[in-house]
């Protein structure tokens, strides 16, 4: 079944205000594109400034707290985050599960906190390069998704993002071979978890996608949209990516 890709940008710690100069061309771009949704992840100072910019975008968050409110320093709930515009969050990105030591049963907590608050959640979930190599990546993804999908998602509320570890920031990708395996293992995981509603969710791939390959990553099977890290911190970049999977 082909979904409606999402093609979306996490600036992660990248941008003050000068970047929201980007939104305007990557609007543009979106805006001739109308097959696909395209979402922007700017830091937390810019979700508010960003959703007023945003033109047609989505905007949403790179992360959010499991609870309401409460005793918290530094963090934010996905609440705040809908109260300022954004209508997606991304939770366990393996930045956060490494640098945070975030656990699949925190992860999935973000996850039901953002879906409460009305926000669509991004979960991420991907192999390292070492359990890759023992030949582990299939288990490992498979143990993310049961410990993080949240039972309650449903395709209207829940995206997943495959991202391996070592595809992060790196220039290499898997295989078109690898991603379609890998895939096709996710969606039916999600099918085992949420029975009918799996089919629905929508699967991106992230790590290392570049206006080159965007193209070839995106054409795979169960490839939903791509969740893009450093080629999204420019529209010169970011554009070619949401032309090139439009054009699939
Ligand atoms: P990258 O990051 O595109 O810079 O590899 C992807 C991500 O971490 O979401």
């Amino acid at each position: 079944m082909a979904l409606r890709k999402l093609v979306a940008g996490n600036w992660k710690m990248n941008g003050t205000r000068a970047a929201l100069a980007e939104l305007a061309p990557i609007a543009s771009a979106a805006a001739a594109a109308p097959s696909l949704d395209v979402l922007i992840c700017p830091p937390f100072t810019l979700v508010a400034e960003a959703a007023i910019k945003a033109n047609g975008i989505a905007i949403g968050g790179q992360d959010c707290h499991t609870g309401i409110k409460g005793a918290h320093t530094g963090c934010v709930a996905a609440a705040m985050l809908k109260d300022v515009g954004a209508s997606y969050v991304i939770v366990g990105h393996s930045e956060r599960r490494c640098d945070n030591n975030e656990t699949d049963a925190e992860i999935r907590a973000k996850a039901e906190a953002a879906i409460a608050a009305g926000l669509t959640p991004i979960v991420c979930v991907g192999e390292t390069e070492a359990e890759r190599d023992e030949g582990r990546a299939g288990i490992v993804v498979a143990g993310q998704l049961e410990g993080s999908v949240p039972p309650a998602g449903t395709a209207a509320t829940l995206v997943v993002a495959y991202e391996p570890v070592w595809a992060i920031g790196t220039g290499r990708t898997p295989s078109a071979g690898d991603v379609a395996e890998m895939h096709a293992l996710i969606r039916a995981k999600l099918i085992d978890l949420l029975g009918e509603e799996g089919q629905g969710v929508r699967i991106l791939y992230g790590g290392s996608v570049k206006p080159d390959n965007a193209v070839e990553l995106m054409a795979v099977a169960d490839v939903d949209g791509a969740l893009v890290g450093g080629a999204s911190l420019t529209a010169a970049l970011f554009v070619p990516i949401i032309e090139a999977t439009a054009a699939l």
